[in-house]
């Protein structure tokens, strides 16, 4: 009987769980919306409008340019691409926009050893007043993005009651399931809910969602990145546990490339995104990019630390009155990555402190690299004072590994004699 039970249970979660097997370590790529937003006038502004010459361009310059072999492996469509349903009530894509449709696009990406994303919305409308996923719609679309051959849904929360999103989320994982192609899915339903507990059922979500929008969208301001930052940070004891291999709280794309962060600001949203297990969705043109905005993207060491597969979210572990603040994010193979980040506005500070204060084990030598200017850290004893020199709204970024153990020591050892 218990085992008929547990079979029972089995079977129910299965089919209930996405339990996808996917993105084990946060997903990398490139999404449209931050940078292309719902620019369809593709009449003055061929280049940059929303539509399939946009993506394959994209495609080109990801598969080309080295972003797919460091990871960067999703091209992901976000809102305006829908032209309306058919007759039997099948989403079609603009055809103006995307003459091939959607399965030629992701027989492109494919071809080029990339993966494609799509974008739509549990409601009457997507955000921008496209044609949305109502309930009786969930399992259609389903079927009709894997029959596109598509490995990602961004499921946004727009026009939507809460009553729906209860429903329609867990519906749609249960639907991608299905059709028996594995696609990742991303809900932006935290988001809609205010992202915080009562509202919010974080073991659910994590357990039918690979990824997940809690807070407001992302725009291209050091501001924005700021008050992101801010609320992740102040919420980290809920949101850190309940992200992991296949499960990853999304604090919204990339800004690097585009017109509102400094250098050092770019590097800092790298660096805290890479410490927080975030997915790396660059928004930009790749097709301009500099090549300073190249080597924060493609940094090997950083790309390694964000896809380390403990998949471990860092957390905010120290702040100090001179607005300095350390994260922290344990590694694989007892190593460490950690982030000193400087919110001051004057100039570079010199920030003095030892891995001790920053709850590292005692009696303990590291090693390991500076992860922008790659200089190698060797020697550094636990007990040591050390210190780092960080620009204003700039980070310096470590990683650490410990080379031995010095415990014991400090101890005299006793063998009993032969
Ligand atoms: C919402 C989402 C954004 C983007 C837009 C598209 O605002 O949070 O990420 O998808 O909709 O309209």
């Amino acid at each position: 009987m218990l085992q008929k039970t547990v079979l029972f249970l089995a079977l129910v979660a299965r089919v209930l769980l996405l339990d996808n097997g996917l993105l084990r370590t946060p997903p990398m790529g490139w999404l449209s919306w931050e940078r292309f937003r719902c620019n369809i006038n593709c009449e003055e502004d061929p280049k940059n409008c929303i539509s399939e010459r946009l993506f394959m361009e994209m495609a080109d310059r990801l598969a080309q340019d080295g972003w797919r072999d460091l990871g960067y492996v999703y091209l992901n469509i976000d809102d305006c691409w829908i032209g309306g349903r058919d007759a039997q009530g099948r989403l079609m894509p603009d055809f103006k926009r995307f003459p091939h449709g959607i399965a030629f696009l992701a027989d492109y990406a494919h071809s080029l050893g990339l993966k494609l994303g799509i974008y739509e919305d549990l409601g009457k409308m997507t955000c921008m007043g496209y044609p949305g996923t109502t309930l009786d719609k969930v399992e259609m679309d389903a079927e009709t993005f894997a029959e596109w051959k598509v490995d990602m849904l961004k499921l946004d929360g727009c026009f939507s009651s809460a009553k729906e999103r209860a429903k329609g989320y867990p519906m749609m994982a249960a639907a991608l399931n299905a059709t028996g192609r594995p696609i990742a899915f991303s809900c932006s339903w935290p988001a809609y809910e205010g992202g915080l507990p009562p509202k919010v059922n974080y073991t659910l979500i994590a357990s039918i969602c690979n990824l997940w929008r809690n807070y407001n969208d992302i725009q291209d301001s050091w501001k924005s990145v700021l008050s992101i930052l801010d609320w992740v940070v102040e919420h980290q004891d809920i949101l850190q546990p309940v992200s992991g291999p296949g499960r990853w709280n999304d604090p919204d794309m990339l800004l690097v490339g585009n017109f509102g962060l400094s250098f050092d600001e770019s590097r800092a949203q790298m660096a805290l995104w890479t410490i927080l297990a975030a997915p790396l969705f660059m928004s930009t043109d790749l097709r301009t990019i500099s090549p300073q905005n190249i080597d924060i993207l493609q940094n090997p060491l950083m790309i390694k630390i964000n896809q380390d597969p403990l998949g471990i979210q860092g957390r905010r572990i120290f702040k100090s009155k001179s607005q300095i603040e350390v994260f922290k994010r344990p590694l694989s193979n007892d190593a460490s990555a950690l982030v000193f980040f400087s919110r001051r506005v004057d100039m570079p500070y010199f920030f003095h402190c030892s891995l001790l204060q920053l709850n590292f084990p005692r009696y303990r030598v590291y090693e390991g690299q500076n992860v922008f200017t790659r200089d190698v850290i060797s020697g550094l004893h636990s007990e040591t004072n050390f210190t780092v020199i960080i620009n204003p709204s700039g980070v310096v970024m470590w990683y650490l590994y410990p080379i031995n153990n010095l415990e014991h020591t400090h101890v005299p050892v006793v063998r009993p004699q032969e």
